[in-house]
């Protein structure tokens, strides 16, 4: 009999296949904004209007990936990582979005692929993580049905070139962030302030996932899976008044704006109302469409809301900041039990095959001191472990989770905020694109081979 371990690598043994990984995003780190063909996105356009992102930074070169994308996946080997999400830029593959295929930027993501492979790195793909070349926005973007079919079109260019080796296949990252912070309130590119086009946007989002799935599987290897990945926020109540009840349902009818249709091919009864916004124009067979089987769920959590009634109980407001609460620089509260409840309440609303978290981490401000290859980062070093608990916990109350990946594997573009939040696991100083392993990139290398030769015994 084995005695019972004390420290957390031992209280829960993921399984031996367990996927451990990092994510990126193409425009958040390759850079080469310019080179080989690839056309301009709506982040190059948008960040180049000034006010709109911090110190009016820009993705053209951000980490220099696309540069150095071997000495990352070096990198990546070092950390013991097994996985590795990035997406792919479609302006590198149709500049204008449709029509001429850019083989210069195929190739580049054929490399990619080969060099993971090389190192036993799984490849998880992403097909639009927020890029979309500025010449489908100039014909309405997402509000236009067509750009839906443009985006299927774009998938099986990708799936015809990677598909015999790219293990995960996610359409999209976060549609709910297009629609609304792309087009709602304009904090993300087009930087469109419209809420009527909402949730037409998030429609033709879904549509073009549903339509890529066929696309995709005729494509790619029979072992391929495909999904798409969604970002939650779980909502809690914070007392029992009638108020609070009605706020959390409403912040739980906005977690199922995309999961809902996507398993169970309708949008949550209310939520246009509750968003006082126009329904979407779904047209006949849509739903059908959006509700094909997928073999997973890519799941991105970083917070939770809590809701309190006010002292007359008239309405039930999110409480910020929580009392005691640690908050990270982008001020979202750390409540690592959150994730494990939310895989939780996943698997038993929709049932789904798999599920693997893709994004948790945490913005921390890292001090490097110029010159030693160390920096300490307790705080996120403590975020990844408390939340990989959480997904334990999780799996061992029935919850099929597969895999595991931190945002970010280095310090990156982190979209409206430009380059002040740092989200690595790895510090880049961005003058000399030095890599720097902080202390929770450490943590995690051992946590990973602790696991490794724990799960084997
Ligand atoms: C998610 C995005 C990702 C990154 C993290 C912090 O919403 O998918 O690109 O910006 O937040």
């Amino acid at each position: 009999m084995q005695t019972q371990p004390r420290t957390l690598e031992a209280t829960f043994i993921f399984p031996t296949d367990f996927l451990w990984g990092v994510s990126t995003a193409a425009y958040q780190i390759e850079g080469a904004a310019y080179e080989d063909g690839r056309g301009p996105s709506i982040w190059d356009t948008f960040a180049q209007i000034p006010g709109k992102v911090y110190q009016n930074q820009t993705g053209a070169v951000a980490a220099d990936h696309y540069h150095r994308y071997l000495d990352d996946i070096a990198l990546m080997k070092s950390l013991n990582l097994g996985a590795y999400r990035f997406s792919i830029a479609w302006p590198r593959i149709l500049p204008q979005g449709v029509g001429a295929i850019n083989q210069a930027g195929l190739d580049f993501y054929d490399r990619l692929v080969d060099s993971l492979l090389a190192q036993e790195i799984v490849p998880a793909a992403t097909l639009y993580h927020w890029d979309l070349p500025q010449a489908l926005s100039d014909k309405g973007g997402w509000v236009n049905r067509a750009t839906a079919e443009a985006f299927a079109d774009y998938a099986e260019v990708v799936a015809r070139r990677l598909g015999d080796r790219v293990a995960l296949w996610q359409t999209h990252n976060e549609p709910w962030c297009v629609a609304y912070l792309g087009y709602g309130v304009g904090e993300h590119a087009p930087g469109i302030r419209n809420q009527s086009v909402v949730a037409a946007v998030a429609h033709h989002l879904l549509l073009s996932h549903g339509l890529a799935l066929p696309r995709l599987r005729a494509n790619t290897a029979a072992s391929a899976q495909l999904g798409i990945t969604l970002n939650f926020t779980p909502a809690y109540a914070g007392d029992d008044q009638p108020a609070t009840r009605v706020a959390v349902e409403k912040a739980e009818r906005v977690n199922r704006w995309f999961a809902d249709p996507i398993f169970k091919g309708s949008y949550p009864e209310g939520l246009f109302d509750d968003l006082g916004i126009a329904p979407p124009p779904v047209q006949a067979g849509d739903m059908e469409v959006i509700s094909a089987p997928i073999d997973f769920l890519g799941v991105n959590n970083y917070t939770r809301s809590l809701f309190q009634a006010t002292s007359d109980g008239s309405q039930s407001v999110q409480v910020d900041p929580v009392p005691g609460a640690l908050y990270t620089e982008m001020h979202w509260e750390v409540y690592p039990r959150g994730l494990g409840d939310l895989l939780i309440w996943l698997q038993n609303e929709y049932a789904p095959t798999a599920l693997f978290v893709v994004e948790n981490g945490a913005a921390f401000p890292d001090v490097w001191d110029g010159q030693s290859d160390q920096i300490a980062d307790p705080l996120r070093v403590s975020y990844l472990r408390d939340h990989i608990q959480s997904v334990g916990r999780a799996i061992e109350q029935g919850a099929h989770v597969k895999g595991y990946f931190a945002w970010s594997l280095m310090d990156n573009y982190e979209w409206a905020f430009g380059y002040s939040k740092r989200f690595g696991i790895v510090y880049i100083d961005y003058p000399s694109q030095r890599r720097i392993i902080k202390e929770s990139a450490r943590w995690y290398a051992d946590f990973i081979r602790n696991q490794r030769q724990l799960s084997r015994r």
